[in-house]
C-alpha cells in the first residue's frame, strides 16, 4: 500500500488498516441503542453500504466486501427455521457472554442445548434453498427426521384398514341396491372361501356369512394399508394429492393381485354378486378409504413435542442484550 492521507489521518507505506467491524455495526450515531438485541431492526442488507458491516462495506463487485454474504444470509435464515421448527430441545442455563478477544467471537459455554429432538413428520420440508442443490438439502432432512418404527407403521395401518373397510362395505351396500341385491350380499359372498359360490346368494345378514365375510375384508383391507403406511413413512411429502396418488396406486395393486394372481377361492367374491363396473368402483373406494385413513393416521400419530411445545427457557441472565 502506497503512503496516502484520508480525512487528516496520515498512513504509512506497509502499515496495516483494519476495518472495525465491530465497532462500526455498534456505533450509537448510526443505530439506536446498538447494543439492544432487536430482532426487528430495520436492517436491509442488500442495501450494500457502510453502514452494518458483519461481512465488509460496499459492494461486493467493487469492493472488498464478502461476496459470501448472501450465502451466509440464506444459510442463517435456514439455520434459524431448523432452530424454530425443525427440532425440539431445552436450554439449560449456561454462560453465552462473548469473548471479543477471540476471532470468531463465540459463547464462553458454547450454545449448550438439552434433549434435542427432530420433529418428525414436518409436513413440510425443514430445509429449502434456493442457493444449494435441492437433493442434498433433502437427504439431510431425511436424516434429520425420525422415520416412525415398524410398531407406528402397524397402527397407523389397523387404523387406515379400518377406515378402508368400513368406506368399502359403505360402497358395496350401496352399489348392490342399485343393482337390485340386497345390501349384505356383497360382503356375504367374501365368505366363500368357507362357505364355497353359493355364499353371496345369502341376502339377508347372518354371522355366518356376514360377520365371516366383514372380518375377512377388514383384515385384508388391513394387508393392503401395511405397505400403503410404509410408503407414507419412507416418503418425504404428506400432501394430500400425494396421499392420495399412493392410495391409488395401492388399490390398483390390489385389484391386479385380487383377480388376476390369487387363486379363486381368496378373491374377495364380489364378483359374484356385482357387475366388473360396480367391482371397479368397490376398489375407486378403497382408494379413497386408504387415502381418509393415511391422512387422519398422519395427524393421530404425529408426536406430540412439537415446536409450540417446546420447552424453552433462555434465561434472561445469559440472553444477549
Ligand atoms: C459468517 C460468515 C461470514 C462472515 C462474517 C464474513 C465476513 C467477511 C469479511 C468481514 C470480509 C472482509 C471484507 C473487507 O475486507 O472489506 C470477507 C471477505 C471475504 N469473504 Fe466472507 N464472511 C463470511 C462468509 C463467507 C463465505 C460463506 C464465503 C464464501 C462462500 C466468503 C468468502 C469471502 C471472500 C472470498 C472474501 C474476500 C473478498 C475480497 O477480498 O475481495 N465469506 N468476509
Amino acid at each position: 500500500m502506497k503512503a496516502f492521507e484520508w480525512q487528516g489521518y496520515r498512513f504509512r507505506e506497509g502499515e496495516w488498516v483494519m476495518l472495525d467491524l465491530y465497532g462500526t455495526n455498534h456505533d450509537a450515531r448510526r443505530f439506536h441503542a446498538p447494543d439492544r438485541f432487536d430482532p426487528e431492526r430495520q436492517i436491509s442488507w442488500t442495501t450494500q453500504g457502510f453502514d452494518f458491516i458483519p461481512q465488509g462495506g460496499g459492494e461486493a463487485e467493487l469492493t472488498h466486501r464478502c461476496p459470501g454474504e448472501a450465502f451466509t444470509v440464506e444459510l442463517t435464515k435456514q439455520a434459524i427455521r431448523l432452530l424454530t421448527q425443525g427440532m425440539s430441545y431445552e436450554v439449560p442455563e449456561q454462560d453465552l457472554t462473548l469473548d471479543l478477544s477471540r476471532i470468531p467471537a463465540r459463547a464462553k459455554s458454547g450454545f449448550v442445548m438439552r434433549d434435542v429432538r427432530p420433529i418428525s413428520h414436518a409436513s413440510k420440508p425443514i430445509m429449502r434453498t434456493r442457493l444449494l442443490p435441492d437433493q442434498r438439502i433433502s437427504a439431510a432432512i431425511r436424516e434429520q427426521r425420525q422415520l416412525p418404527g415398524w410398531q407406528e407403521t402397524a397402527m397407523a395401518a389397523v387404523m387406515s384398514g379400518t377406515v378402508t373397510s368400513i368406506v368399502t362395505t359403505a360402497a358395496l351396500a350401496l352399489l348392490a341396491r342399485s343393482e337390485g341385491r340386497s345390501a349384505f350380499q356383497p360382503t356375504n359372498a367374501t365368505s366363500h372361501w368357507l362357505h364355497g359360490e353359493n355364499a353371496g346368494r345369502v341376502r339377508i345378514a347372518d354371522a355366518r356369512h356376514t360377520l365371516l365375510g366383514y372380518c375377512t375384508h377388514h383384515l385384508s383391507a388391513i394387508f393392503w394399508a401395511l405397505p400403503f403406511e410404509a410408503w407414507l413413512a419412507a416418503g418425504h411429502s404428506k400432501a394430500p394429492t400425494t396421499v392420495l396418488r399412493k392410495a391409488a396406486l395401492t388399490a390398483a395393486l390390489a385389484a391386479l393381485v385380487d383377480y388376476r394372481l390369487v387363486p379363486k377361492r381368496l378373491t374377495p367374491g364380489w364378483e359374484t354378486v356385482l357387475s366388473k363396473r360396480s367391482v371397479g368402483a368397490t376398489f375407486a373406494a378403497m382408494a379413497l378409504g386408504l387415502a381418509l385413513g393415511g391422512m387422519a393416521s398422519r395427524k393421530w400419530h404425529r408426536p406430540p413435542q412439537g415446536a409450540n411445545s417446546t420447552s424453552r427457557h433462555l434465561t434472561r441472565r445469559h440472553q444477549p442484550e
